[in-house]
């Protein structure tokens, strides 16, 4: 989308003042189309039509011959298949394995759940996390990375952010290890891969499992590897936010294929009836499960199967998006968590932030530079979408810090001594760094003009940072 230039004189005084000084706006184009998300088109509406109109909206079912039992529905298999194709995982035909099912297609190495928390608590489960195992996680990351662990009766133990990749920081994850740790959840957070050399290498050397949230990453690449292909799972939400959005949807993946069927066991009652073809012993737990219900709907499926046909072109855009306006912001002394050209390790822009360090710019502020907030505030004068902090931290939430323990009723552990008490005040360098963190638009589909506006908002604010109120 191409908008009309806007005439102004850069020269004219208001121009340069910032808004929230009495200047004029820097950005003045619209923003509801340059960054709507999803982007729906005729081929996601006939995509859902097309299931809808089977009528066939919940599990598939095995042939007549086989007793006609509840198996996984096509649509959802098929975009297992398409996923798996895309992360480089095989694709089978199960008639390999069950000669009378010849034709039905499957992921050996994924598993579609109803949304990406789901896939979640059902990685843990497969991983083996139960009562009183500890599972190292961050504080910066959604709830659902953390809150899961305590459904397994597991207990998070929390780490300090690395400032670099906002991910969990190796050092101080490996001092956290104890006889207890079963596992590391790891969110690549807003599509910045996390130091994953180190944190698999403490993983090996101490013989527990890693779990890659990846959530905020599909398409981002680590070293060359695709995120999401060197834990021992990984899980992508497909809410509709995400970079492949369905209409709620969570894939789980892992290159052992035992784990995805370990994972089914929890919540996916009609993945254990084929399991029979194959004297899997887990076919026998088929009439009960285990006591969620966790599979994806068709419709689902329905809609991030197209989608999924064009993320990659989408992401892209939003890379050179981020990345036009990033290097701008870069000549103000930000950190934009920029990919560096040619490391193999590429970052997607799920979510779009930026590292205002206040104590970068005290000394040309005569010794205190505005806080975070006064500076969103002065870019939000000026037209910018932008809001501070991001996401509030997990460590300091009630469900961990009240004295009556929510936490601990929601693992069962009520009883077991030796139990964490979690306190607010600890993981300084996450607490300050999170504090320093503006978020952006992600801008999929904005024009360079939009941009560059952008650009110019932060120019005039910075130009007059020393001017602005400091709180
Ligand atoms: C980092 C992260 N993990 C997990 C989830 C949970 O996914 P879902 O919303 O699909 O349950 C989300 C987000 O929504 C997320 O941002």
């Amino acid at each position: 989308m191409t908008a009309a230039p806007v005439a102004r004189n850069a020269n004219a005084a208001s121009d340069l003042l910032p808004a929230c000084l009495g200047g004029t706006p820097a950005v003045t184009l619209d923003q509801k189309e340059a960054n709507r998300w999803p982007i729906i088109t005729a081929d996601d509406e006939a995509s859902v039509l097309r299931v809808l109109r089977t009528g066939e909206l919940s599990s598939g079912h095995l042939p007549k011959a086989m007793g006609g039992y509840p198996c996984p529905h096509p649509e959802v298999l098929a975009l297992e298949c398409e996923w798996a194709t895309w992360m480089g995982l095989p694709v089978m035909d199960v008639g390999e394995l069950v000669p009378a099912l010849a034709g039905f297609k499957f992921a050996p190495n994924v598993l579609s759940c109803n949304n990406g928390t789901a896939a979640i608590l059902a990685g843990l489960h497969a991983m083996g996390v139960g009562p009183g195992d500890e599972v190292i996680v961050p504080s910066t990351t959604w709830w659902s990375s953390v809150l899961t662990i305590l459904h397994c009766g597991g207990v998070p133990v929390f780490a300090e952010t690395d400032l670099q990749t906002l991910a969990l920081d190796p050092e101080d994850v490996a001092k956290r290890i104890t006889p207890k740790t079963k596992a590391i959840v790891v969110t690549h957070l807003f599509g910045i891969p996390a130091k994953m050399d180190e944190l698999m290498d403490i993983a090996n050397r101490h013989g527990i499992k890693v779990m890659e949230d990846a959530s905020h990453a599909h398409g981002a690449t680590y070293k060359g590897a695709k995120i999401g292909t060197i834990g021992h799972c990984a899980v992508f939400s497909l809410q509709v936010n995400k970079l492949l959005p369905s209409a709620e949807g969570g894939l789980l993946v892992s290159n052992d294929p035992e784990l995805i069927i370990d994972a089914a066991r929890l919540g996916q009652y009609e993945r254990l009836v084929p399991l029979k073809a194959i004297d899997h012993p887990y076919a026998r737990f088929a009439a009960t499960g285990f006591g969620y219900k966790f599979r994806m709907s068709p419709l689902s499926a329905a809609v991030a199967r197209p989608q999924l046909t064009k993320m990659d072109e989408r992401t892209a855009r939003r890379t050179a998006n981020c990345v036009r306006l990033s290097k701008r912001l870069e000549t103000l002394g930000l950190d934009t968590f920029m990919s560096k050209p040619g490391s193999g390790t590429e970052r997607v822009y799920f979510e779009f932030l930026i590292r205002y360090d206040a104590a970068k710019y005290a000394a040309a502020c005569g010794g205190t530079a505005p806080s975070t907030k006064a500076v969103a505030k002065a870019l939000v004068a000026e037209g910018c979408d932008v809001s501070a902090p991001r996401y509030p931290l997990l460590h300091q939430q009630p469900v961990f810090t009240e004295a009556d323990g929510h936490w601990k009723k929601l693992a069962r552990l009520e009883h077991m001594s030796g139990l964490p008490t979690y306190d607010p005040a600890a993981l300084p360098r996450t607490t300050a760094g999170n504090g320093t963190l503006i978020k952006l638009p992600s801008f999929p589909s904005a024009s360079d003009e939009l941009l560059d506006q952008y650009a110019t908002a932060f120019e005039k604010v910075f130009g007059s940072l020393a001017k602005l109120p400091k709180e």
